[in-house]
Protein backbone atom coordinates (compact mmCIF):
# COMPACT_ATOMS: atom_id res chain seq x y z
CA UNK A 1 0.00 0.00 0.00
CA UNK A 2 1.62 3.15 -0.95
CA UNK A 3 1.99 6.26 1.40
CA UNK A 4 0.31 9.16 0.14
CA UNK A 5 0.95 13.07 1.16
CA UNK A 6 -0.33 15.66 -1.38
CA UNK A 7 1.51 19.19 -0.93
CA UNK A 8 -0.16 22.45 -2.11
CA UNK A 9 -3.45 23.57 -3.38
CA UNK A 10 -4.41 25.04 -6.32
CA UNK A 11 -4.19 27.15 -9.35
CA UNK A 12 -3.20 30.20 -10.04
CA UNK A 13 -6.13 33.18 -10.70
CA UNK A 14 -5.26 35.88 -12.96
CA UNK A 15 -5.95 39.56 -11.53
CA UNK A 16 -6.92 42.17 -13.18
CA UNK A 17 -6.55 43.14 -17.37
CA UNK A 18 -5.80 39.26 -17.53
CA UNK A 19 -8.74 37.93 -15.92
CA UNK A 20 -10.66 40.73 -17.85
CA UNK A 21 -9.41 39.11 -21.23
CA UNK A 22 -9.53 36.20 -19.89
CA UNK A 23 -13.36 35.38 -19.25
CA UNK A 24 -13.90 36.91 -22.56
CA UNK A 25 -13.63 33.54 -24.65
CA UNK A 26 -12.53 35.39 -27.72
CA UNK A 27 -10.55 37.98 -26.58
CA UNK A 28 -7.38 36.04 -26.75
CA UNK A 29 -7.79 33.34 -29.35
CA UNK A 30 -4.09 31.79 -29.48
CA UNK A 31 -3.80 31.08 -25.77
CA UNK A 32 -5.44 28.11 -24.28
CA UNK A 33 -5.53 28.25 -20.91
CA UNK A 34 -3.34 29.75 -18.07
CA UNK A 35 -1.14 27.19 -16.13
CA UNK A 36 -1.54 26.14 -13.32
CA UNK A 37 0.31 25.58 -10.02
CA UNK A 38 0.93 21.72 -10.15
CA UNK A 39 0.05 19.65 -7.36
CA UNK A 40 2.33 17.14 -6.48
CA UNK A 41 0.90 14.12 -4.56
CA UNK A 42 4.66 12.43 -2.67
CA UNK A 43 4.56 8.82 -2.49
CA UNK A 44 7.01 6.37 -1.19
CA UNK A 45 7.11 3.25 -3.09
CA UNK A 46 4.39 2.22 -5.89
CA UNK A 47 4.41 -0.15 -8.54
CA UNK A 48 4.38 2.61 -11.52
CA UNK A 49 3.09 6.02 -10.92
CA UNK A 50 1.82 5.74 -14.43
CA UNK A 51 -0.26 2.69 -13.46
CA UNK A 52 -1.34 4.22 -10.09
CA UNK A 53 -2.54 8.06 -12.15
CA UNK A 54 -4.21 5.87 -14.67
CA UNK A 55 -6.36 3.56 -12.05
CA UNK A 56 -7.33 6.80 -10.49
CA UNK A 57 -7.59 8.86 -13.22
CA UNK A 58 -11.43 10.10 -12.66
CA UNK A 59 -10.47 10.78 -9.06
CA UNK A 60 -7.55 13.13 -10.22
CA UNK A 61 -7.47 16.58 -11.52
CA UNK A 62 -6.19 18.07 -14.27
CA UNK A 63 -2.28 19.22 -13.33
CA UNK A 64 -2.01 16.60 -10.48
CA UNK A 65 1.47 14.90 -10.43
CA UNK A 66 2.49 11.37 -8.94
CA UNK A 67 5.84 11.37 -7.44
CA UNK A 68 7.46 8.31 -5.79
CA UNK A 69 10.42 7.64 -4.48
CA UNK A 70 10.70 4.37 -6.38
CA UNK A 71 9.05 1.79 -8.21
CA UNK A 72 8.73 -1.64 -8.08
CA UNK A 73 7.56 -2.47 -11.64
CA UNK A 74 8.49 1.12 -13.75
CA UNK A 75 7.48 0.77 -17.26
CA UNK A 76 9.39 1.62 -20.48
CA UNK A 77 8.38 2.16 -24.11
CA UNK A 78 8.10 -0.51 -26.16
CA UNK A 79 7.43 -2.87 -23.65
CA UNK A 80 9.98 -2.48 -21.50
CA UNK A 81 10.58 -2.12 -17.58
CA UNK A 82 12.27 1.39 -15.87
CA UNK A 83 15.07 0.76 -13.37
CA UNK A 84 13.36 2.68 -10.45
CA UNK A 85 15.66 2.63 -7.71
CA UNK A 86 15.74 5.65 -4.69
CA UNK A 87 17.14 8.72 -5.90
CA UNK A 88 15.50 9.30 -9.37
CA UNK A 89 12.59 11.31 -10.11
CA UNK A 90 9.57 9.16 -10.96
CA UNK A 91 6.37 11.02 -11.95
CA UNK A 92 3.32 10.98 -13.82
CA UNK A 93 1.30 13.92 -14.82
CA UNK A 94 -2.71 13.75 -15.22
CA UNK A 95 -3.70 16.12 -18.48
CA UNK A 96 -7.49 16.66 -18.48
CA UNK A 97 -7.37 19.75 -20.54
CA UNK A 98 -5.92 18.49 -23.94
CA UNK A 99 -3.31 20.66 -25.70
CA UNK A 100 -4.63 22.42 -28.89
CA UNK A 101 -3.67 20.17 -31.74
CA UNK A 102 -5.02 17.89 -33.85
CA UNK A 103 -5.97 14.35 -32.55
CA UNK A 104 -3.28 12.56 -34.27
CA UNK A 105 -0.45 15.06 -32.82
CA UNK A 106 -1.90 14.70 -28.95
CA UNK A 107 0.97 12.04 -28.01
CA UNK A 108 4.31 13.38 -29.55
CA UNK A 109 3.04 17.02 -28.07
CA UNK A 110 2.17 15.31 -25.05
CA UNK A 111 5.44 13.65 -24.49
CA UNK A 112 7.86 16.35 -26.43
CA UNK A 113 6.61 18.47 -23.88
CA UNK A 114 7.72 16.86 -21.06
CA UNK A 115 10.91 15.99 -22.51
CA UNK A 116 11.25 19.62 -22.78
CA UNK A 117 10.31 20.39 -19.44
CA UNK A 118 13.06 18.43 -18.34
CA UNK A 119 15.83 19.81 -19.80
CA UNK A 120 14.39 23.37 -18.92
CA UNK A 121 14.64 21.52 -15.27
CA UNK A 122 18.12 20.63 -16.31
CA UNK A 123 19.44 24.12 -17.77
CA UNK A 124 18.26 25.24 -14.38
CA UNK A 125 21.34 23.41 -13.05
CA UNK A 126 23.64 24.59 -15.73
CA UNK A 127 23.62 21.04 -18.11
CA UNK A 128 23.44 20.85 -21.50
CA UNK A 129 20.44 18.49 -22.10
CA UNK A 130 19.41 17.39 -25.81
CA UNK A 131 16.44 15.82 -27.11
CA UNK A 132 16.41 12.32 -28.97
CA UNK A 133 13.37 11.75 -30.53
CA UNK A 134 11.06 10.50 -29.95
CA UNK A 135 10.92 10.37 -25.74
CA UNK A 136 14.44 11.05 -24.34
CA UNK A 137 16.28 13.58 -22.45
CA UNK A 138 20.36 12.68 -23.29
CA UNK A 139 23.06 14.85 -21.52
CA UNK A 140 26.88 13.93 -22.51
CA UNK A 141 25.87 11.09 -25.09
CA UNK A 142 23.99 9.18 -22.49
CA UNK A 143 20.06 8.75 -21.69
CA UNK A 144 19.55 10.75 -18.23
CA UNK A 145 15.34 10.99 -18.92
CA UNK A 146 12.64 8.74 -20.86
CA UNK A 147 8.68 9.62 -20.90
CA UNK A 148 6.10 7.92 -21.46
CA UNK A 149 2.72 9.07 -22.36
CA UNK A 150 -0.51 6.77 -22.13
CA UNK A 151 -3.48 8.72 -23.64
CA UNK A 152 -7.06 7.86 -23.72
CA UNK A 153 -9.10 9.00 -26.36
CA UNK A 154 -13.19 9.78 -26.68
CA UNK A 155 -14.93 9.83 -30.62
CA UNK A 156 -11.27 10.13 -31.88
CA UNK A 157 -10.25 13.08 -29.79
CA UNK A 158 -8.18 12.97 -26.99
CA UNK A 159 -9.80 12.85 -23.57
CA UNK A 160 -7.19 12.70 -20.84
CA UNK A 161 -3.30 11.73 -20.43
CA UNK A 162 -1.14 10.53 -17.95
CA UNK A 163 2.55 11.61 -19.36
CA UNK A 164 5.61 9.85 -17.08
CA UNK A 165 9.17 10.69 -16.61
CA UNK A 166 11.55 9.38 -15.10
CA UNK A 167 14.79 11.55 -14.65
CA UNK A 168 18.02 9.82 -12.98
CA UNK A 169 19.09 12.69 -10.35
CA UNK A 170 21.35 11.14 -7.57
CA UNK A 171 21.50 7.57 -9.19
CA UNK A 172 24.83 6.10 -8.92
CA UNK A 173 27.15 4.55 -11.71
CA UNK A 174 26.74 1.15 -9.97
CA UNK A 175 22.95 1.20 -10.32
CA UNK A 176 23.16 3.06 -13.93
CA UNK A 177 25.21 -0.12 -15.15
CA UNK A 178 22.60 -2.32 -14.92
CA UNK A 179 20.32 -0.37 -17.04
CA UNK A 180 22.05 -2.18 -19.72
CA UNK A 181 22.24 1.03 -21.79
CA UNK A 182 24.99 3.83 -21.77
CA UNK A 183 22.69 6.21 -18.90
CA UNK A 184 24.01 9.17 -16.73
CA UNK A 185 22.58 10.97 -13.77
CA UNK A 186 22.73 14.45 -12.41
CA UNK A 187 24.67 13.50 -9.39
CA UNK A 188 26.89 11.57 -11.98
CA UNK A 189 27.28 14.62 -14.68
CA UNK A 190 27.50 17.71 -12.07
CA UNK A 191 29.87 15.49 -9.19
CA UNK A 192 28.00 16.24 -6.35
CA UNK A 193 23.70 14.46 -5.04
CA UNK A 194 21.76 17.21 -6.02
CA UNK A 195 17.50 18.09 -4.37
CA UNK A 196 15.67 15.77 -6.63
CA UNK A 197 12.36 17.55 -4.65
CA UNK A 198 13.33 20.95 -6.44
CA UNK A 199 13.88 19.37 -9.97
CA UNK A 200 10.71 17.36 -9.79
CA UNK A 201 9.01 20.99 -8.90
CA UNK A 202 11.06 22.51 -11.35
CA UNK A 203 9.77 20.05 -14.08
CA UNK A 204 6.51 20.04 -13.33
CA UNK A 205 5.98 23.63 -13.21
CA UNK A 206 7.40 23.99 -16.59
CA UNK A 207 5.19 20.73 -17.91
CA UNK A 208 2.28 22.71 -17.47
CA UNK A 209 3.46 26.35 -18.54
CA UNK A 210 4.69 24.48 -21.60
CA UNK A 211 1.57 22.92 -22.26
CA UNK A 212 -0.89 26.34 -21.50
CA UNK A 213 1.37 27.78 -24.14
CA UNK A 214 -0.29 29.16 -27.31
CA UNK A 215 0.11 26.99 -30.27
CA UNK A 216 2.55 24.01 -30.99
CA UNK A 217 4.34 25.65 -33.93
CA UNK A 218 6.36 27.07 -30.82
CA UNK A 219 6.92 23.18 -29.65
CA UNK A 220 7.83 22.04 -32.67
CA UNK A 221 10.83 24.61 -32.94
CA UNK A 222 12.02 24.50 -29.55
CA UNK A 223 12.10 20.27 -30.24
CA UNK A 224 14.34 20.88 -33.46
CA UNK A 225 16.43 23.55 -31.67
CA UNK A 226 17.30 20.85 -29.25
CA UNK A 227 17.13 17.48 -31.11
CA UNK A 228 20.12 15.65 -32.03
CA UNK A 229 21.01 13.92 -35.06
CA UNK A 230 18.98 16.31 -37.60
CA UNK A 231 19.76 15.61 -40.96
CA UNK A 232 22.56 12.80 -39.97
CA UNK A 233 22.70 9.47 -40.58
CA UNK A 234 19.83 7.71 -38.24
CA UNK A 235 18.58 3.76 -38.27
CA UNK A 236 15.27 3.56 -36.56
CA UNK A 237 13.90 -0.06 -35.34
CA UNK A 238 9.81 0.30 -36.01
CA UNK A 239 7.28 -2.16 -34.77
CA UNK A 240 7.38 -3.55 -38.81
CA UNK A 241 11.13 -3.15 -39.88
CA UNK A 242 14.08 -1.20 -39.62
CA UNK A 243 13.98 2.21 -41.57
CA UNK A 244 17.91 3.51 -42.74
CA UNK A 245 18.21 7.02 -44.16
CA UNK A 246 18.99 10.82 -42.77
CA UNK A 247 16.58 12.34 -40.28
CA UNK A 248 14.84 15.28 -42.15
CA UNK A 249 13.22 16.84 -39.14
CA UNK A 250 9.54 16.13 -37.97
CA UNK A 251 6.38 16.31 -39.63
CA UNK A 252 3.05 18.21 -37.94
CA UNK A 253 2.29 15.20 -35.97
CA UNK A 254 5.64 15.30 -34.53
CA UNK A 255 6.53 11.66 -36.97
CA UNK A 256 10.03 11.58 -37.37
CA UNK A 257 10.70 12.50 -41.04
CA UNK A 258 13.75 9.80 -42.50
CA UNK A 259 14.52 10.23 -45.85
CA UNK A 260 16.66 6.49 -47.84
CA UNK A 261 19.02 6.12 -49.75
CA UNK A 262 16.63 5.62 -52.63
CA UNK A 263 15.16 9.46 -51.84
CA UNK A 264 12.14 7.87 -50.24
CA UNK A 265 10.32 9.43 -47.40
CA UNK A 266 9.55 7.37 -44.38
CA UNK A 267 6.95 8.96 -41.56
CA UNK A 268 7.88 7.08 -38.53
CA UNK A 269 5.48 7.60 -35.46
CA UNK A 270 6.78 4.54 -33.07
CA UNK A 271 10.57 3.39 -32.96
CA UNK A 272 13.22 3.72 -31.21
CA UNK A 273 16.29 5.69 -33.31
CA UNK A 274 19.65 5.42 -33.18
CA UNK A 275 22.08 8.36 -34.01
CA UNK A 276 25.02 10.59 -33.76
CA UNK A 277 24.93 12.24 -30.91
CA UNK A 278 26.90 15.15 -31.82
C1 LIG B 1 11.40 5.23 -21.62
O1 LIG B 1 12.38 5.92 -21.88
O2 LIG B 1 11.29 4.06 -22.02
C2 LIG B 1 10.25 5.85 -20.84
C3 LIG B 1 10.48 5.70 -19.37
C4 LIG B 1 9.39 6.32 -18.55
C5 LIG B 1 9.57 6.02 -17.08
C6 LIG B 1 8.61 6.76 -16.21
S1 LIG B 1 9.03 6.68 -14.50
C7 LIG B 1 7.51 7.39 -14.08
C8 LIG B 1 6.46 6.78 -14.98
N1 LIG B 1 5.98 5.54 -14.43
C9 LIG B 1 6.32 4.50 -15.18
O3 LIG B 1 6.05 3.32 -14.90
N2 LIG B 1 7.00 4.89 -16.24
C10 LIG B 1 7.15 6.34 -16.28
Amino acid sequence: MAAERSVGPRSVQPEGALAALLAEPNALPSLSRPSLVPQLMWLDTVDSTNAYATQRLDALSHGTFVVAKRQTGGRGRNGRSWHSPVGGIYMSAVVKSPPSCPPSAASGVLTLTMALAVCDGLDRLGMKPVLKWPNDVFVEGEKIAGVLAQATYEGGRLSSAVVGVGINVNTNREELSSVGRPATSVAVCLGRPQDARNLTYAVAERFLHRLGAAGYDGLRRDVLERMVGLEGPVVVATPRNTVRGRAMGLDEDFRLRVVDEAGRTHLISVGDACCSMA
